[in-house]
């Protein structure tokens, strides 16, 4: 007997799902110990059926979702429509009606993760979305399984395809922003509204999900600072590359002694860190751990193929748990109580970019500045600007969260001295 799926929507990844099927049908039935088979397709309306239909796509296509849900046959349901509803509406029902749940759904299982694994744990539903962290890396359940012995204290990703496409335009070519988001909108990367890929936020629901899984705590969207790339100008890529760093948008999650800490920035990356190199579309994540050390899983963050393959590794999962009558393990078995790090705990090195009147004595009055806040500088940089002024590029030691928002709040209180732009700096 088959193991009879419902897809919800028919766009890129989930149009992906059939031609694996096919294309690894065999090799798929051994893993899953069963056929799977596509029994029906929920689409928007009689004229997307028709079109789909038309374009020669031999399905069940329903545009009622009850057509899957209340269908005994159907015992896993594959949500790909994205978005938060009626997505959210959906799975909860599947779950409700003991229905087994994939999903690659990066917002909603960030922000309703937790109330949607409850109704899993509930009904005895599995609930898995490998797909919802930079697609095409099996990167959740590395660290489920095969991390399980490992203590994770660091994950660092290059976790959106879109800004990172955009960032090496911006380093290699020299490009500003706006020509590198005018090239990915023009390729596909970018939609026409790019706000969530790139101020951050795409990739901080990742790191929400990365949280979980690395640290057994649920950190809470709102929690992760993000920061988007919109800001940082062709002199901070220039000056990056004089003083040996790449400048990346990176997520960051790591443990520190009061807690969890999680962020996604533009990050100064040593030119020799493995994550320099992830370049164009692709993402990476680099975990830092004590027993295996540095690891870093590479790969494509998106794309039909690479994340229907991801999807459809978690349907064999379930079918395979369905034929040994062991199914609804929950996806992610580490949980902890949940503790948010105190931001004088969490401590990096910072890139500060100011502008001050190119006058005598400046530059002591900013080491001042930084030094009553014991700050000590490891790189200082003054370049003229135009006309009187001066642009002066700090790089930091490490200090944290708490002193940067002082020297910040000091700064600010100066007329004389504008802050350009302040970025995390990886590896003083
Ligand atoms: N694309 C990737 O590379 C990638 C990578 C990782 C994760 N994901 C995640 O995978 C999911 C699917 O992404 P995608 O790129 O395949 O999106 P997509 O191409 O936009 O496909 C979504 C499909 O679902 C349809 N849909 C929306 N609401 C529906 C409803 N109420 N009933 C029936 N159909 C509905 C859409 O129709 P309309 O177009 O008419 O709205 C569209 O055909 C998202 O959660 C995304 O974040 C995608």
């Amino acid at each position: 007997m088959a193991v009879k799926i419902g897809l919800l929507g028919f766009g890129t990844v989930a149009s992906g799902i059939p031609f694996l099927l096919k294309e690894n049908g065999e090799k798929i039935r051994a893993a899953a110990k069963d056929k799977i088979e596509i029994a029906k397709i929920l689409v928007k309306d009689d004229d997307e059926k028709n079109r789909l239909l038309a374009a020669g796509n031999d399905y069940h296509f329903v545009t009622d979702v009850d057509a899957i849900i209340k269908d005994p046959d159907i015992s896993i349901v594959v949500e790909l429509m994205g978005r938060i509803e009626p997505a959210r509406t959906f799975i909860e029902a599947a779950l409700a009606a003991g229905k087994h749940v994939v999903s690659a759904n990066k917002d909603l299982l960030a922000v309703h993760g937790a109330e949607l694994l409850a109704v899993a744990k509930e009904h005895r539903a599995a609930l898995y979305y490998e797909a919802a962290v930079a697609g095409g890396i099996p990167i959740l359940r590395t660290l489920a399984n095969s991390l399980t012995s490992d203590k994770i204290t660091r994950i660092l990703g290059v976790l959106n395809g879109t800004s990172n496409f955009m960032m090496t335009q911006m380093v290699d070519e020299g490009w500003t922003y706006e020509a590198a988001l005018a090239k990915a909108q023009e390729l596909g990367y970018a939609e026409s509204d790019p706000t969530n890929d790139v101020e951050g936020i795409d990739a901080a629901y990742k790191a929400v999900l990365l949280s979980q899984f690395g640290f057994g705590m649920t950190i809470d969207f709102d929690q992760v600072l993000h920061q988007g790339i919109s800001t940082i100008t062709p002199d901070d890529v220039a000056v990056a590359q004089e003083l040996g760093y790449v400048i990346k948008l990176v997520g960051d999650i790591r443990e520190t002694p009061s807690g969890i800490a999680a962020e996604v920035s533009p990050t100064f990356l040593p030119k020799e860190h493995p994550l320099a190199s992830v370049n164009g579309v692709m993402n990476a994540v680099f975990v830092e751990s004590i027993g295996i050390g540095e690891s870093m899983y590479y790969g494509p963050g998106a794309g039909q193929k690479p994340t229907a393959t991801s999807v459809v590794a978690d349907i064999i999962r379930i079918a395979r748990r369905l034929h040994d009558g062991n199914v609804g393990k929950s996806f992610n078995e580490f949980v902890r109580e949940t503790q948010i790090a105190h931001p004088s705990d969490v401590k990096s090195a910072y890139y500060f970019a100011i502008s001050t009147p190119d006058k005598r004595g400046q530059l002591l009055r900013l080491a001042q500045i930084f030094n009553s806040e014991a700050i000590s500088f490891g790189q200082v940089l003054q370049q003229r600007a135009n006309g009187d002024t001066a642009r002066v590029v700090i790089i930091t030691h490490s200090l944290s969260r708490t002193q940067l928002s002082n020297v910040l709040e000091k700064l600010e209180e100066v007329a004389d001295f504008e802050v350009l732009n302040t970025f995390k700096v990886l590896g003083e």
